[in-house]
């Protein structure tokens, strides 16, 4: 059985005093949650108040993005993932489609963060997801093959229970463009054949799939009803607690 995954992605909102509010908000309408982990991804700057005021609740905290590198260094404006991990976050968002996209990173960057995340004692939600223009053109299946396989080659089989896949269609981000819940098991059961393919039967079976894009409390249960769709990444309906809790505690459809 995998345990779903219900992540929140603030992406570049809130202050500090924001991202308490509405972790506080947030806490009692999920404290029942146990059948699902629960995520957020405040910005850097509020990550340790974040947590230290979640302490002893449900909620897990995320990065939303790390360094390359494992060890501190002169790396001006870089984050070591156990930087993170040195103020209670326990995952990191990785290879997410806008820092693709307007930050330029590759593949190999991606990797090289998921192996830094890994060894450092994190799980990665590595992101991957095709733009509209590549699945007009037939190619979403290979470049999201190409993302998984340059994302996580060189992984030794006991890194794998901490990576995590986010299938985010950049067409779906912030569009209130959905995929149908149809095109989005589609593609998991894609992801989960080729992680198969580069690892084993088991560990594919083991893997966690969580869809991004859109997702709203009136669409979480027609999509986790799907079969190897096993939890959300959310973005603008993550930023208020209460559709945030609607999406956490959703009912198959
Ligand atoms: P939206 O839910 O706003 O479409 O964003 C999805 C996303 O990018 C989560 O990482």
């Amino acid at each position: 059985m995998r345990k779903p995954v219900i992540a929140g992605n603030w992406k570049m909102y809130k202050t500090v005093g924001e991202s308490v509010q509405t972790a506080l908000a947030l806490k009692p309408l999920v404290a029942n949650a146990n059948h699902c982990e629960v995520i957020i991804a405040p910005v850097f700057t509020a990550l340790k108040t974040v947590v230290d005021r979640l302490d002893g609740s449900n909620i897990k905290v995320a990065g939303q993005n790390c360094s390359t590198e494992v060890e501190e260094g002169a790396h001006t404006g870089e984050i070591a993932p156990f930087m993170l991990r040195d103020v209670g976050a326990a995952y990191v968002i990785i290879g997410h489609s806008e820092r693709r996209q307007h930050y330029s990173e590759t593949d190999t960057m991606v990797r090289r963060k998921v192996q830094a995340a890994i060894s450092s004692g994190l799980t990665a939600i590595m992101c991957v997801g095709e733009s509209l223009g590549q699945r007009d053109q037939g190619t979403a299946e290979a470049v999201v093959k190409g993302q998984l396989t340059g994302g996580l080659s060189g992984l030794t089989a006991s890194d794998l229970d901490r990576i995590i896949v986010a299938y985010e269609p950049v067409w779906a981000i912030g569009t209130g463009r959905t995929a149908t819940p149809e095109q989005a098991q589609e593609m998991h059961a894609f992801i989960r054949r080729v992680f198969a393919e580069g690892h084993s039967r088991d560990a594919a079976q083991a893997l966690r799939i969580l869809y991004g894009g859109s997702v709203k409390p009136d669409n979480v249960g027609a999509l986790m009803a799907q079969e190897d769709i096993d939890g959300a990444l959310v973005g603008g309906a993550s930023l208020k607690a209460d559709s945030f809790a609607q999406i956490v505690n959703y009912r198959e459809s």
